[in-house]
């Protein structure tokens, strides 16, 4: 089906396999990334689900607006990069996709 890459917050990588129709913050959370607390369960309130998409592979969707002022209040908002990973259903066309998770705060 395909994998993504994930960077952690020491730099190491490693690849998840792609569960379709699974949002990004549920691999995240199922592989045991501490990064990403996602603490409002993936309303798009919390914006702890916070990562880079530093390879995009695949359509990941717009940014709604409620995203966007969610991110433009984190720490280190990146315009290019920020997604709240919550917001981001895989399938097999992100395979590919480059993951880098931060340490969570807003
Ligand atoms: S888990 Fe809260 S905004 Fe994504």
């Amino acid at each position: 089906m395909g994998t993504i890459n994930v960077i952690d917050s020491t730099g190491e990588s490693k690849k998840l396999e792609i569960d379709e129709g699974v949002s990004l913050m549920e691999h995240l959370l199922g592989a045991g990334y501490d990064e990403v607390p996602a603490v409002c369960g993936g309303s798009c309130s919390c914006a702890t689900c916070h990562v880079y998409i530093t390879n995009e592979s695949g359509h990941l969707g717009d940014v709604e607006i409620q995203e966007r002022e969610l991110l433009e209040m984190a720490d280190d908002y990146n315009e290019t990069k920020s997604r709240l990973s919550c917001q981001i259903e895989l399938d097999e066309s992100h395979d590919g996709l480059e993951v880098t998770l931060i340490k969570s705060g807003v």
